[in-house]
């Protein structure tokens, strides 16, 4: 072991350690296997590697499996203090690139040193190529988002899950995964009847001219007064709901017609916000619905039950049972979802099925996963799947998010209220004195929506959050707003520098990076631990983590350049010296920034 990774390293020369690994992992890897080689009786024992503060003087990372071996011996009747089973585990540690040195403390815990070489090489490489996805196995994954239901209101919580949904998805496709982005449209069901028929005698002419609906929430309230209120219409409801399921044309037409306004609308919030999405509705499983009803059928899993069909989702029987034929026929959200998981199973091949979706449906989600289990659709060795759910936005009164009169938030309003705010901001800035009126638009846009997305992303989704603009443009403390003026402000060194930065390439061929002051340390170690913040975000596909771990590179940058002189200037102003190599570091704290940035959707200005 010990040969092969120094030879990897030294024949191709680059850094990385091997087969860009986070350096967790990297240390995992290297003291999972000298824990086997110090004793072999612990040859299935993983080494347990914790990163530590930055500025400990103890090290950077920390091994801390000899107090728990040392338990597992004195079971066995053998005596031995955890220091010295440390050192036996140090002692066989192989040769790694990215280790400087490792030091045993009186308690047992191996510190490790980061090797400064291998940072330097780190990161430039980093400037050379980019930053590089860590390793990991790469899985198809579904995701389902945003999801929301034609004619009904777009709310806050398809707007999280829009945010959530989004960034996973981008998280995933930098981690190499291939990803497909799902929207969920609610678009079928019985409420198309009463909407069909009202339409047919609103604008009786809908087959050759599309039908000027301009509020379809005020269309399906009308519909609605009238199905309840009128039985002839309420008959001819239920008869559209049939015409339209079994595809007769004019039926299928109307649908599109009031599909098409809403969807209309979606596009508007997607393109704002900057999210890609690929819409399969209900809809889609129209047919699929009919095949799944039967599988389950000849599975012997359906039961009646007061006229209807169900299915319990484990052999216990116990629970809430899905419903999967109701008592006129019909099939419900559990049999759409049912024919859905199968169809992302089998005919997708997805093997990680993530489904961004509030908390309420835990529930549905359990026993749609449990069923799934039960039937063999999903095989628990092989597939994946999450239902990533998030709590509540709340007002700043702490109750649920609502306009001042009592209605639902409409997004497209929330989202204009959003450029107004961050325009005032600029305002009160001066910036709208400084900035080309494009710059002006830009910066607005990103402040605006960056703060939206961030607000969502940084709290832990498990958790309600309050929605309030002024916190939310707080320049200070961990906000969009903070995190997008430091970014400014780094691009702007390099820019004030009078050396032409634009191509890095060439600058590292003259210069290299510097690691000799300690706040230049401190950052390095700090932009280092991306991989292993990425890996973990994907690990319980929370990404507060990686919020959490900008605002460190931010705090962690700007220690170092109240520290650290970049640029030198006399007097009168004039730039005496120039500092390469730390503006080479503010450089690669852009590039790690800019990634980030990307998977929570900011977009960086470089002027603001
Ligand atoms: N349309 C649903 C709602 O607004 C969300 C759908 C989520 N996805 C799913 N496969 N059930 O609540």
């Amino acid at each position: 072991i010990k040969k092969s990774i120094t030879e990897e390293q030294e024949t191709n020369g680059k850094m990385h350690n091997d087969d860009n690994l986070s350096i967790t992992e990297h240390l995992e890897k290297v003291f999972t296997s000298a824990i086997a080689n110090a004793y072999p009786c612990f040859c299935n024992v993983r080494a347990i590697i914790a990163a530590v503060n930055v500025s400990s003087p103890f090290g950077d990372y920390q091994c801390n499996n000899a107090m728990g071996l040392s338990k597992k011996m004195k079971i066995e009747g053998i005596i031995k203090a955890a220091r010295d089973i440390a050192v036996d585990i140090q002692k066989c540690i192989p040769e790694s690139p990215i280790i400087e040195k490792l030091e045993v403390s009186s308690a047992g815990f191996i510190n490790i040193f980061l090797s400064k070489k291998f940072a330097v090489r780190s990161l430039t490489n980093m400037l050379r190529d980019g930053v590089r996805p860590p390793r990991v196995l790469k899985q198809r994954v579904l995701v389902d988002f945003s999801s929301p239901n034609i004619a009904k209101q777009m709310h806050v919580g398809h707007l999280r899950s829009t945010i959530i949904g989004e960034s996973i998805c981008r998280l995933l496709e930098f981690l190499q995964h291939d990803v497909i982005r799902i929207n969920h449209l609610g678009d079928w069901g019985t409420q198309f009847g009463m909407l069909i028929a009202h339409l047919e005698d609103c604008f009786p002419n809908f087959i050759n001219e599309s039908p000027p609906i301009g509020d379809l929430q005020e269309f399906y309230k009308e519909s609605k007064k009238r199905f309840d209120s009128d039985d002839n219409f309420k008959k001819r409801a239920y008869n559209r709901v049939v015409t339209l399921q079994k595809g007769k044309t004019e039926s299928i037409k109307a649908w599109q017609h009031i599909c098409d306004v809403s969807r209309k609308e979606f596009q508007q919030i997607y393109d704002r916000l900057d999210v890609t999405i690929h819409e399969r509705g209900e809809s889609f499983y129209q047919s699929r619905m009919l095949k799944v009803v039967e599988f389950l059928r000849v599975k012997g899993l359906l039961e009646f039950d007061d006229g209807r069909e169900i299915m319990w989702p484990d052999d216990s029987k116990s629970g809430i049972p899905l419903t999967i034929i109701k008592s006129d026929g019909g099939f419900t959200y559990d049999t759409s979802d049912m024919a859905a998981i199968r169809h992302r199973v089998e005919e997708d091949l997805a093997t990680w099925i993530i489904y961004v979706v509030d908390s309420g449906q835990s529930t549905h989600f359990n026993a749609i996963f449990k069923a799934a289990k039960r039937c063999g659709i999903l095989n628990s060795n092989v597939h994946r799947v999450d239902h990533v759910q998030f709590g509540l936005v709340l007002g700043e009164d702490g109750k649920k998010f609502k306009t001042r009169s009592g209605d639902t938030v409409k997004l497209a309003d929330l989202l204009d209220e959003g450029m107004k705010y961050s325009l005032k901001q600029l305002q009160e800035r001066g910036r709208d004195q400084i900035l080309t009126p494009e710059e002006l638009v830009e910066a607005q846009e990103a402040v605006a929506y960056g703060c939206i997305k961030y607000t969502d992303l940084s709290h832990n989704r498990i958790s309600d959050y309050i929605f309030s603009f002024d916190k939310m443009l707080d320049d200070r403390g961990n906000t969009a707003v903070y995190l997008l003026y430091t970014y400014t402000r780094i691009c702007s060194i390099a820019r004030n520098s009078g050396d032409d930065f634009s191509n890095l390439g060439a600058i590292l061929d003259t210069y290299n990076i510097k690691l000799d002051h300690k706040k230049e340390w401190k950052l390095a170690k700090t932009l280092l631990k991306l991989h292993d913040v990425l890996i973990q975000c994907a690990r319980g596909l929370f990404l507060h983590y990686l919020c959490e771990f900008c605002y460190e590179v931010c705090v962690v940058f700007t220690e170092f350049y109240d520290d650290c002189y970049c640029i030198e200037k006399n007097k009168s102003g004039q730039i005496i010296s120039v500092n390469h190599s730390r503006i080479l570091l503010c450089e690669a704290t852009a590039v790690v920034l800019r990634k980030c940035f990307h998977i929570l959707g900011l977009k960086p200005v470089s002027k603001m």
